[in-house]
């Protein structure tokens, strides 16, 4: 099957669960003990959380919170690459108000259709959902102040072309600010493909640095990456050790090399 309907498929039983009064954890919470740690799990404070419809924050699959580290300003427009449930969008909504816009992008029609209940239980209007998907965004160039994202961008086939759609859609000094998985250093390419699956990462994450080198070669400036999570080899015992995979050899492979981090960059406001 090809990658996108692996992806599609995945994110639209994740969706029905949420539908179904369960969790949307799938795929990284394998073997975790608890529903999608140490992944997806307190990534937000009760603060937020308080405000949005449970099934908004059951249906949350990232592994970052960009809008707490993105600065967004009323009036301003906003898109979530890869929207899933909604949670950022209707978070990122409340802080541009009411003469701003968020934009959640989805290519599932499952995680679309729970988006928009979700927003209809919180009552927003300055949210719209669009079907789509983020190597081809339907929306017209320097349209978009910050564009946000939460672990998505890894699970693209083709991110160069993922990169290269954001910083059309961006205005010259849009923003991008978005949480992602990445992987610093070299790993053997076996145990990373393991990892990342236990991760959730179907087509693999990047390693930092080429990371930013893609998006420079896009044209962004002011490039920066900061790690918010790193992740434990104890946290995936289970899960590779089902695979077949002799965790404590591999062990010091991964220290400190699987990570979640915030990545923000901007288009030159000349336009690049
Ligand atoms: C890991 S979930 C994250 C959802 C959301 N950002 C969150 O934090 O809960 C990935 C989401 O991205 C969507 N997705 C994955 N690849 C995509 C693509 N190439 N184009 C559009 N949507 C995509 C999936 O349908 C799914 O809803």
């Amino acid at each position: 099957m090809e990658l996108k309907e692996v992806v599609k498929e995945k994110y639209g039983e994740a969706a029905l669960r949420v539908n179904a009064g369960g969790s949307s954890c799938c795929g990284a919470s394998t073997g975790a003990a608890g529903c999608c740690d140490p992944i997806t799990s307190h990534l937000y404070d009760a603060a937020e959380t308080g405000e949005l419809p449970e099934e908004a924050v059951r249906a949350s699959l990232g592994c970052g919170n960009p809008t707490a580290m993105a600065q967004l300003n009323p009036g301003e427009t906003v898109l979530d690459l890869g929207s899933g449930g909604g949670i950022d969008v209707l978070l990122s909504a409340r802080r541009v108000g009411p003469s701003g816009k968020a934009y959640g992008l989805d290519m599932t029609d499952e995680m679309l259709a729970l988006a928009r209940e979700n927003q209809s239980k919180a009552g927003v209007e300055n949210v719209e959902f669009l079907k789509g998907e983020i190597e081809d965004i339907p929306l017209p160039d320097n349209s978009v102040d910050v564009i946000i994202s939460n672990c998505v961008i890894n699970l693209s086939g083709d991110k160069d072309r993922v990169l290269r759609e954001a910083f059309r859609v961006l205005k010259p000094g849009g923003r991008l600010a978005v949480s992602d998985v990445v992987t610093r250093g070299e790993v053997p390419e076996e145990v990373r493909r393991s990892v990342l699956l236990w991760i959730g990462c179907i087509a693999g994450a990047l390693q930092e640095d080429q990371y930013s080198a893609k998006l420079a070669e896009q044209g962004f400036e002011g490039i920066d990456m900061e790690a918010t999570r790193v992740y434990d080899i104890e946290d995936a015992r289970t899960f590779l050790s089902g695979q077949g995979v002799d965790v404590d050899a591999i062990a010091p492979q991964i220290k400190g090399k699987f990570m979640s981090a915030f990545i923000r960059a901007r288009k030159p406001a000349s336009g690049g």
